[in-house]
């Protein structure tokens, strides 16, 4: 572990000092091996489990972002790996432990290595920025001194050692989040949990704990499994992304390649990715078939799966040069990889032709159509 360089003072629990000797770097943080999980009482509403078939690894020191519809079974697959809740069926394992099989020392161990942000924050309103934090450390016996060290290491982490006598009503939304985000790392766990920890922040104060977020990432290594439903928020933050709909995991990989080429219609909802929707304009103006003096209408994508971004010259000489227009649309960039989509017209006479130069322009885009002629 990089934590600080402070001396461990916690003797771990002999389950999570057995996991720690065990977890190295190419073992998983977590994985899931067809999860389901199907509440008490829930059956009444009808047969549909809260999650069902979940298979899902979380490699140790990346960023994992969880995105889905409200109700999809996000916080219940959190709540899976802090042992909050069990699985119903299937197997949970967090640093290669069976989190189904842990007894209650062995899930208080657990709770110790998966630190756990709130949306809400959760803090005591009756205890200060210090105390808050001190907390949960007191609750485990920790002598005061080391209780002092630690605390104040952390207020310096997330930036609020000036404000370690205030209480939580005299704070900011970001700085109540950054006391939140403290006490979740007091016991130096290597996995963090965040439940849609900025979306009760707004636009750039969620920029602030993103980049802490991802400062706590790097810096000390701790994995991060996060919720949100902000798209923003996986783009910036994120490596994998996983995606759930009614309680199953429908797409998961890369956030630059389901970011860039989403497969699954809910992905597609949750990314407001237009199909082949063209601006009203041109839709109305589209025909099926070339017109005299025609131009074709090509939809050019660009996933992200080349190194290289699109060269504009070189995918005007593939649609022929003369008289090529870019009509619509645009490039960004997500992890280090251009993306986007661009509407191109191109002066045509037949469907042939314009298939031709379709043809053409996809050694240099990553999927190329032609929609129509106007
Ligand atoms: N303690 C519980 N008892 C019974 N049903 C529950 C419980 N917690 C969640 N559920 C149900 O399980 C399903 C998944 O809920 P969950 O809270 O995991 O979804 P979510 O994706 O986090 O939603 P949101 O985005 O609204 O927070 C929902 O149908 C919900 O009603
Ligand atoms: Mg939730």
């Amino acid at each position: 572990m990089k934590w600080f360089g402070a001396a461990r003072f916690i003797e771990a629990a002999p389950m999570a000092a057995e996991a720690a000797r065990t977890a190295d770097a190419a073992q998983p943080a977590v994985v899931f091996e067809n999860v389901g999980k199907v509440y008490p009482g829930a059956q009444a509403k009808g047969p549909q489990a809260a999650l069902a078939g979940v298979d899902l690894q979380v490699a140790r020191g990346e960023v994992f972002g969880i995105i889905g519809r409200s109700g999809a079974g996000k916080s219940t697959l959190l709540r899976l790996v802090n042992g909050l809740e069990k699985p119903t069926s299937g197997t949970v394992r967090v640093n290669g432990i069976d989190v189904g099989a842990l007894d209650e020392r062995g899930l208080v161990a657990l709770r110790r290595r998966t630190g756990m942000v709130f949306q809400h924050f959760n803090l005591l309103s009756a205890k200060t920025v210090h105390d808050n934090i001190a907390l949960p450390l007191k609750i485990a016996g920790v002598p005061k001194s080391a209780i002092e060290a630690r605390v104040n290491t952390l207020l310096d982490l997330v930036g609020l050692s000036e404000r370690r006598n205030a209480w939580p009503a005299r704070l900011s939304g970001g700085q109540k989040q950054r006391v939140g985000i403290a006490r979740a790392l007091v016991h130096e766990p290597d996995i963090l949990l965040c439940d849609e920890a900025t979306s009760a922040l707004d636009p750039e104060t969620t920029r602030a704990i993103l980049a802490l977020l991802r400062d706590i990432n790097r810096r000390l290594g701790v994995t991060i499994v996060l919720i949100t439903h902000e798209m923003e928020v996986i783009r910036d933050v994120c490596d994998t992304v996983a995606v759930i709909e009614r309680g199953e995991v429908v797409e998961q990989g890369p956030v630059w390649r389901v970011f860039g080429d989403p497969q699954h219609e809910a992905t597609r909802a949750l990314l407001h990715t237009p199909g082949h929707e063209l601006p009203d304009d041109l839709a109305q103006r589209l025909n099926s078939t070339p017109q005299a003096a025609a131009r074709a209408l090509f939809d050019v994508r660009f996933s992200g799966d080349t190194a290289e971004e699109p060269e504009l010259g070189t995918l005007a000489q593939a649609f022929g040069a003369q008289g090529v227009r870019f009509v619509h649309g645009g490039i960004e960039r997500i992890q280090g990889r251009a993306q986007g989509r661009l509407i191109v017209s191109a002066p045509v006479r037949t469907a042939d032709e314009a298939d031709a130069l379709a043809e053409s322009a996809r050694r240099y885009a990553s999927r190329v159509e032609v929609l129509g002629y106007v």
